[in-house]
């Protein structure tokens, strides 16, 4: 057991993370959650679903007036994605570092885009930003009695 230094705060996180048409398409689902798992996040809630384009809009509004919000909501209708919640120190973090970069061309080797992603739209997993768009893109899915 490791004794924390006072000046070291245990951050015990939820993040979402989605699974993209491009993923659930190419059978990557099991090597993606492999890769959390293994990495010390857990599920702490998983669903696979078809999202309508009010929900997709819904979930990416903050984008609205990018180019590419059409295209971007296009696209996460496509096909079935899988939404699932993360529990683990630091899990924002953690999950955008395992994540890589939002460009596939520009993430880190290792990282799941630069393994599976094909372009910035077509990039695999979403993950949350911070804090505040984790807490809001939680309860975007999962309501707290989906939450194990
Ligand atoms: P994501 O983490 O899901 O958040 C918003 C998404 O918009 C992003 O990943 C990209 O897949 C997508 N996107 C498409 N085109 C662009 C672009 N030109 N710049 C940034 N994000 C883009």
């Amino acid at each position: 057991m490791r004794y924390l230094h006072q000046s070291e705060t245990l951050m015990i996180q939820t993040t979402l993370s989605i699974i993209k048409p491009d993923g659930t398409q190419r059978n990557l689902i099991g090597k993606i959650v492999a890769r959390f798992e293994e990495e010390g996040l857990e599920v702490a809630a998983m669903q696979m679903r078809h999202l309508s384009r009010r929900e997709a809009e819904g979930f990416y509004a903050e984008h609205k007036a990018r180019s590419f919000f059409d295209e971007l909501v296009t696209y996460m209708i496509s096909a079935p994605v899988v939404v699932m919640a993360l529990r683990g120190e630091n899990a924002v973090d953690h999950n955008r570092q395992l994540m890589g970069a939002t460009n596939p061309k520009e993430a880190a080797e290792g990282t799941i885009r630069k393994l599976f992603g094909q372009d910035i739209g077509m990039n695999t997993v979403h993950g949350s930003d911070s804090p505040a768009a984790a807490e809001r893109e939680v309860g975007y899915f999962f309501p707290k009695t989906a939450i194990f």
